[in-house]
């Protein structure tokens, strides 16, 4: 299932590097290709003369030889992932930190394809704080982090640190490659952030939405090969660049750019927190302050999910979010009959952690059947991950 995959294997000082021999014995083995770039100090754990030898290709630590430069932004493209086997909590420190006085450093930095990190290390720098703060970072950044073993340990205590053992992080590998195709050119319409409604040129009614789990969502459908349209209301989330993303600012907006191509799309999951009305008029000047109170007129905005759920073949799978303060499961089940959806997601901000502008989640899914799915508070990208799962088993039924 490597076969063909062009990885760029990074090695770390680190203990576990003479492992890194039988990893790459075992990416040849599975006819992958596969570049090598040491750090410096790990040229003191595992000779490079071992890893040239069994890559059949030069072995990059420096960013220049005799006077030439390696193009660190041609490697970080060449390559179909990135594996950093074994991750030392130096290195994670200083990708997280977006440092670069290193070869691998500015490989990474530049680098446009998956990067997959194999952490080594002692157990307590495993469990200190600046490196779980760092590695969280770099897993919302798009990063993926391979759990590491429990077990003896270089200082010969024992306990979580250990590097997963070769044959793991081959099966992780493949697991991830098998991921990319699971979506595979199927069509996904994704809706994320607030919405504008204007009142005049000047001031309009919003949510504090940022967008952060919608845009979560459609990268992870990316990832697994899906041709995602985002419909994303006013955000200044980044969204990574293979994403269509249509920019609006007002509920009818939103709804205009999901109806324009509803029936293309396979999968659509609606994030965003639309608003539920808009002012009945839209002053052309601004709004003078009078000497009495001010009464605003609001008229019902178009509920893009109902429409959507009304629309909707038996092809088409359609999930909601259902952002609850009270009743929390009463209400998110009578959005999952009113919608027509297959399944509403529902938070709560009763829950420490969940809800806009936060960069965790915690959510429980209501399935058209009657199944409920539970999860515990995470990160909205590990949240994009549980939710995309359900879909995509649901797609591929
Ligand atoms: N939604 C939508 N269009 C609207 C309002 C909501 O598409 N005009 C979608 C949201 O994107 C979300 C779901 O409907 O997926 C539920 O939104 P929510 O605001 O929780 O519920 P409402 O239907 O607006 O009901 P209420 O505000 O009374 O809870």
């Amino acid at each position: 299932m490597l076969k063909g995959k062009k990885i760029l294997l990074c090695v770390t000082g680190s203990i576990a590097a003479y492992k890194a021999a039988i990893l790459l014995r075992l990416l040849i083995r599975s006819e992958a290709e596969v570049k090598i770039i040491m750090t410096p100090s790990a040229t003191d754990f595992i000779s490079p003369l071992t890893l040239s030898t069994l890559s059949r290709n030069k072995v990059l630590i420096d960013l220049v030889y005799d006077d030439v430069w390696v193009n660190h932004v041609l490697l970080g493209r060449w390559a179909d992932a990135i594996l950093i086997a074994p991750a030392t909590c130096n290195t994670i420190a200083k990708m997280a930190n977006g440092q670069c006085d290193n070869l691998l450093l500015s490989v990474y930095l530049s680098a446009t394809c998956p990067v997959i990190i194999a952490p080594a290390m002692d157990e307590d720098m495993w469990y200190h704080l600046a490196t779980q703060r760092n590695l969280d970072l770099l897993q919302s950044i798009g990063n993926y982090i391979i759990p590491v073993n429990n077990g003896e340990l270089a200082s010969g205590l024992s306990g979580p640190g250990r590097m997963a053992e070769p044959e793991e992080i081959i099966q992780y590998l493949e697991n991830h490659f098998d991921a990319k195709q699971s979506l595979k050119d199927t069509m996904a319409l994704v809706t994320a952030g607030p919405t504008y409604e204007s009142l005049d040129p000047v001031r309009f009614i919003g949510n504090y939405s940022t967008g952060k789990m919608g845009i979560a969502i459609a990268s992870e459908l990316s990832n697994r090969g899906a041709k995602v349209t985002l419909v994303l209301g006013p955000s200044t989330e980044k969204v990574p660049g293979n994403i269509n993303t249509i920019r609006v600012q007002s509920a009818e907006d939103m709804y205009n750019a999901c109806m324009q191509h509803f029936d293309d799309y396979k999968i659509i999951v609606m994030a965003a927190a639309v608003a539920d009305y808009r002012p009945s008029t839209v002053a052309d000047q601004k709004i003078k302050k009078g000497s009495a109170g001010f009464t605003l007129d609001l008229v019902k905005t178009k509920d893009i999910l109902l429409e959507a759920g009304n629309r909707k073949t038996p092809m088409q799978v359609l999930a909601g979010f259902a952002l609850e303060t009270e009743n929390e499961r009463e209400n998110a089940q009578k959005k999952l009959a009113k919608k027509n959806a297959d399944y509403i997601i529902m938070n709560s901000l009763n829950d420490n952690g969940a809800g806009f502008g936060q960069d965790t989640n915690k959510i429980t899914i209501f399935e058209k059947s009657g199944k409920e799915f539970n999860f515990s508070l995470k990160s909205k990208k590990e949240v994009a991950t549980d939710i995309v799962n359900i879909i995509t088993q649901r797609i591929n039924e």
